[in-house]
């Protein structure tokens, strides 16, 4: 009853920011990511009935029951994932990323799309990719779309009961492999208002919300049939306006949520400049201080040389379309 899983982070190109049905984990409204060939999280988990308590550890630190890792992420999504397959023992589940965790890089998506495919290997549930989705949804709303690799679309689904609501393939790796994402790092400091909380205010107080989800459908068509085309400009503007909507309702919460530092404004200023004078470049920017540049390949290297130049940055990564979430026989304990 053990297993191991690796899974990647995904980036959103059009953003899911808002939930439905908190205790289900269904959005508001549906939303398109590419997942990552490099940010990636590798869980072991194994059930084991000598244990009397679950055991959580991820990278190398300890969170028992009575924080908030725990008694709101995992220890939430293990009563899923025991009632789903009827077999209810305590498990201990060690975990690793190699990217900065809490600081907007879907650290919890990786997290649970690894989880959820360990946990579905551990107990034998035999759930397909789609089951796995449905899964990985209830740890955290993002790692729905982790469980596939490519261009991925997590549905919003009509059904009360979440039956409708899971994530399927646009496309593969394979047909875009020259998109890219450039990662500029601004601050690897945790965010203060992490995503449940800040989308749960942003629905109850932003007068911007309902323009949000009034116009989120139409980015929807469009990124899709732009990625289905390869056409890049049409993906990066659509993704860019998305970004720029979605913080416009986080702006305009009360309190209001500013996600972004200096060096977020600075890169923001540039890529626009950089666009002027005819390299096309664009942004998406999540909860948190992080600038994504979506470029193609051709560009990637003269726009990473343009970001190592400020100051302000910590450090780039570049990513381009990743694999599948799958299980390895690499176990960590
Ligand atoms: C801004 O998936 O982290 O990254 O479902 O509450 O766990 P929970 O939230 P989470 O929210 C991600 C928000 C986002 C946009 C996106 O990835 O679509």
């Amino acid at each position: 009853m053990k297993a191991s899983a690796i899974a990647h982070a995904n980036i959103a190109l059009v953003k899911y920011w808002g939930k439905r049905n908190k205790e289900v984990m269904l959005p508001q409204n549906g939303s398109i990511s590419m997942t990552t060939n490099d940010f990636h999280a590798h869980t072991t988990v194994e059930f084991d009935p000598s244990l009397q308590e679950d055991i959580l550890i991820v990278n190398d630190k300890e969170f028992p029951k009575g924080m908030e890792e725990y008694d709101d992420y995992v220890g939430k999504f293990l009563t899923v994932a025991r009632q789903l397959s009827g077999k209810d023992l305590k498990a201990k589940i060690v975990s690793k990323n190699n990217f900065p965790t809490a600081a907007g890089l879907a650290s919890s998506a990786a997290g649970f799309a690894a989880l959820a495919t360990a946990v579905n290997g551990a107990l034998g549930m035999g759930l397909d990719q789609k089951g796995l989705s449905m899964l990985a949804r209830r740890g955290s709303g993002s790692a729905t779309r982790s469980i596939h690799g490519g261009f991925v679309e997590w549905l919003r689904g009509e059904n009360e009961d979440g039956s409708d609501c899971f994530a399927q393939q646009i496309a593969p790796p394979e047909h875009w492999p020259e998109f890219r994402m450039i990662t500029c790092i601004t601050s690897t400091k945790a965010k203060k208002v992490k995503s449940r909380a800040g989308m749960s205010q942003t629905l109850k107080t932003s007068p911007m919300y309902k323009a949000w989800l009034e116009t989120v459908n139409q980015n929807l068509e469009t990124v899709r049939k732009g990625i289905l085309e390869k056409n890049f400009s049409l993906v990066g503007s659509t993704a860019e306006e998305n970004c720029i909507k979605m913080h416009a309702t986080m702006l305009t919460t009360k309190p209001s949520i500013v996600y972004w530092n200096a060096g977020t404004i600075e890169l923001i200023h540039a890529i626009h400049n950089w666009r002027d004078e005819g390299l096309e470049a664009y942004f998406t920017i999540d909860a948190g201080p992080q600038v994504k540049i979506i470029c193609l390949e051709k560009d990637a290297e003269e726009i990473v040389r343009r970001v190592k130049e400020f100051p302000a940055i910590e450090d780039v990564r570049v990513v381009k379309p990743g694999p599948d979430a799958r299980l390895t026989e690499e176990h960590l304990f």
